[in-house]
């Protein structure tokens, strides 16, 4: 058989294990959702990471969980790995991965500084050097009790999961939790011999691994992952990860190379790489690596999500396997597609986050200490309607039916495919000459290539599963009813608001969705209307192909409905572009052909511009849905049109949905 990818698929050798390929499903905390309140993993949960291992990944790794639930837990989703009584629970996951042909791993922390009280009995954080938190939380320095009694919790924690199955563990050495803390020349500044020197800052992550070593022996995989930059002026580089690597490599089995920090707010779009990131952008780190002469498998993380990229990678010797998180959040399926030679169905994350942040519990505009529990949500995937629900089965159609969906968006698409795959016959139709309706405007963007890409495959899995598209078709009641469906599923998604400002329906005013599109029309210097999500990216857009841009908005916040983590890179991405300046409590009162003018608490204010973009959200097509209401015995609504303008995920899940209930 010709393999597609065959470096990537070339079994790999760690000790007495043997990974069945070189891709490692990365750490995700919040995947551990549906745990009881002990901390015991759910049925749920098992499934989750089932469909992991199914998906023929040879590694499989549980997201963080503390080795101390005393001192040492960081959020709300830890599993508990001290409580006896959980060990039949992980026994079942463990199994299950295996069974499935991956092997089974877990992440081991302790939160140091950033452990959280509200899940330690109110008990003060420690770390290497004390301090008072931003939000006035004390925390303690380490004595050398505590570090010694750390150890013996690694130590333990590993014996644990040894009873537990687990026949190897991923020790969170990056990020800045205690083992990076010490590790940082930022963080540490002990003066002791704790601190100081690299070969003093090691000190403590090598007692550590020499207590779990004397706990579980020599055939237990220990795998370490490391931040090769921790985003801050003064912390570790990769040299200096890199030195310490090879300190501790007779220790250790497999370096994984993550980046970023928990305690650098800005840094939190590059751990989790956002879409102003380009992919791959921590191979650097296995090619330094690779350099220092480090001998054991290196593991890379971060923003891989092409399997050719993952191949090259490897064939080059820049690392040895590569980890995926939200790649494989995105399409559990994603290994054994691309060894099948399916690649072009592989669905593609969008890195919007909202995995991370929907379940997280942060607080609008907090920083990094800011959880709350009021916000924790679930845990969800935009581009995967299945996330969240693996256990409810989808079944096949018991009868096929012919089901006509109107609008080629997200949801209609998302509807079709969904249907189509049950074994319905479907048609689509949609009035423009394309589909992809409001995420159209990826194309045009360079920074939205993940939403493209997506666009893209939707597109491409619709034309592979046969479902007949009608473009620069404007459905009506009469057509729609003479083809005889028995279901419609309308998708007609939303338009944008024109609210009643003055001048507003000049000639130098556009919609944002416009300004993605046609760039030529837009003048030098303008001024864009409203800083959501739409209004803010439309700025950037604008200030990348060269012109000047006010961005004005009524709030105090601009992207105050943003997720958590794209909210900071994209505040960041505007308070430093030098083409974009921003006005926030301004409301725009006229418009006419010179430029805007808007009232701010200190009075009017002109604005000039040659033109005004308009991103002032949209207006659900509710009414215009409706009409399709009795021209099939069943009928839905999905998208926007059916809860009101939303995001992605929404109309993904929607269309998805509506499709599941034929
Ligand atoms: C939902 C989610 C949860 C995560 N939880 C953890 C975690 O528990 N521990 C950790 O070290 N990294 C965690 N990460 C980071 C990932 O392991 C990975 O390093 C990062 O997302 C970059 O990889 P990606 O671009 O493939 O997503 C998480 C990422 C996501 C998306
Ligand atoms: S599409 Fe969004 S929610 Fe899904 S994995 Fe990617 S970042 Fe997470």
């Amino acid at each position: 058989m010709n393999r597609p990818y065959p470096h990537l698929f070339k079994p790999l050798q760690v000790g007495k294990l043997r990974f069945r390929n070189r891709i490692w499903t990365a750490p995700t905390a919040q995947a551990m959702h549906f745990l009881t309140s002990e901390g015991y993993l759910r049925h749920e949960s098992i499934e989750h990471f089932r469909n992991r291992a199914l998906g023929g990944a040879a590694c499989v790794t549980l997201g963080e969980a503390s080795v101390d639930q005393d001192r040492g837990a960081s959020h709300f989703h830890n599993v508990n790995l001290q409580d006896i009584h959980n060990l039949p629970y992980l026994t079942q996951m463990t199994d299950a991965i295996h069974q499935a042909g991956a092997i089974a791993s877990i992440e081991i922390e302790h939160g140091g500084k950033y452990a959280f009280p509200q899940v330690n009995g109110g008990r003060n954080p420690i770390a290497p050097t004390g301090c008072v938190l931003p939000n006035g939380q004390i925390v303690d320095e380490i004595t050398e009790d505590q570090m010694d009694e750390v150890a013996d919790h690694f130590a333990e924690t590993c014996h644990y999961l040894q009873n537990a199955g687990f026949k190897m563990c991923l020790i969170h050495g990056a990020h800045q939790w205690l083992l990076g803390q010490f590790l940082s020349p930022a963080e540490n500044r002990r003066k002791d011999k704790w601190g100081g020197s690299l070969e003093n800052r090691a000190r403590f992550p090598m007692m550590v691994l020499d207590r779990i070593r004397q706990r579980v022996g020599r055939d237990f995989l220990l795998e370490y992952r490391i931040s090769g930059t921790e985003g801050q002026p003064g912390g570790l580089e990769i040299d200096e990860a890199c030195e310490f690597i090879k300190m501790v490599e007779d220790k250790i089995d497999m370096v994984h190379f993550s980046r970023g920090n928990r305690g650098v707010l800005r840094s939190r779009p590059e751990m989790f790489p956002s879409e102003f990131m380009p992919k791959c952008p921590n191979e650097y780190m296995g090619i330094a690596a690779k350099k220092h002469g480090i001998r054991i498998p290196v593991i890379i993380v971060g923003s891989i999500t092409d399997p050719e990229d993952a191949e090259r990678m490897i064939a080059e010797g820049h690392c040895d396997a590569v980890a995926m998180a939200r790649t494989v959040i995105a399409d559990p399926e994603w290994a054994n597609k691309a060894r099948l030679g399916k690649r072009e169905e592989i669905r593609p994350c969008i890195k919007c986050f909202n995995c991370l942040d929907e379940k997280n519990g942060r607080i609008f505009g907090g920083g990094i200490t800011s959880f709350t529990r009021d916000v924790v949500k679930r845990y969800a995937c935009s581009v995967n309607p299945r996330i969240g629900i693996e256990t409810d089965g989808i079944p096949p159609a018991t009868e096929k039916k012919v089901v006509s969906i109107i609008g080629g968006g997200p949801a209609g698409m998302q509807a079709a495919i969904t249907a189509a795959e049950r074994g319905h016959e479907v048609r689509l139709y949609e009035k423009s000459d394309h589909l992809g309706g409001q995420i159209f405007f990826a194309d045009f963007v360079s920074f939205k290539y993940p939403l493209m890409e997506f666009k893209n495959w939707l597109i491409s899995r619709v034309g592979q599963l046969g479902i007949k598209v009608f473009l620069n078709t404007e459905a009506t009641p009469e057509l729609i009813e003479a083809s005889y469906p028995d279901v419609v599923i309308a998708c007609t998604g939303s338009r944008p608001d024109l609210p009643p400002i003055p001048g507003i329906e000049g000639s130098n005013v556009m919609l944002a969705a416009n300004a993605f599109v046609n760039r030529e029309t837009v003048g030098k210097k303008v001024v864009v209307v409203g800083a959501g999500d739409t209004g803010c990216e439309c700025a950037l857009h604008l200030a990348e192909i060269g012109r000047d841009v006010t961005l004005v908005e009524m709030d105090e916040f601009i992207a105050r409905r943003t997720g958590y983590t794209q909210r900071i890179v994209l505040v960041e991405k505007i308070e430093t572009n030098e083409h974009i300046s921003c006005i926030t409590r301004a409301c725009c009162k006229r418009a006419d052909d010179r430029g805007v003018t808007v009232e701010t608490p200190e009075g009017e204010r002109f604005l000039e511009a040659d033109t005004i973009v308009v991103a002032l959200g949209t207006r659900a097509l509710q009414d215009e849905a409706e009409a399709f209401r009795d021209c099939a015995p069943t009928f839905w609504l999905a998208g926007d049109c059916a809860e009101g303008p939303k995001n992605v995920r929404h109309a993904i899940r929607n269309g998805y949905d509506a499709a599941c209930r034929l």
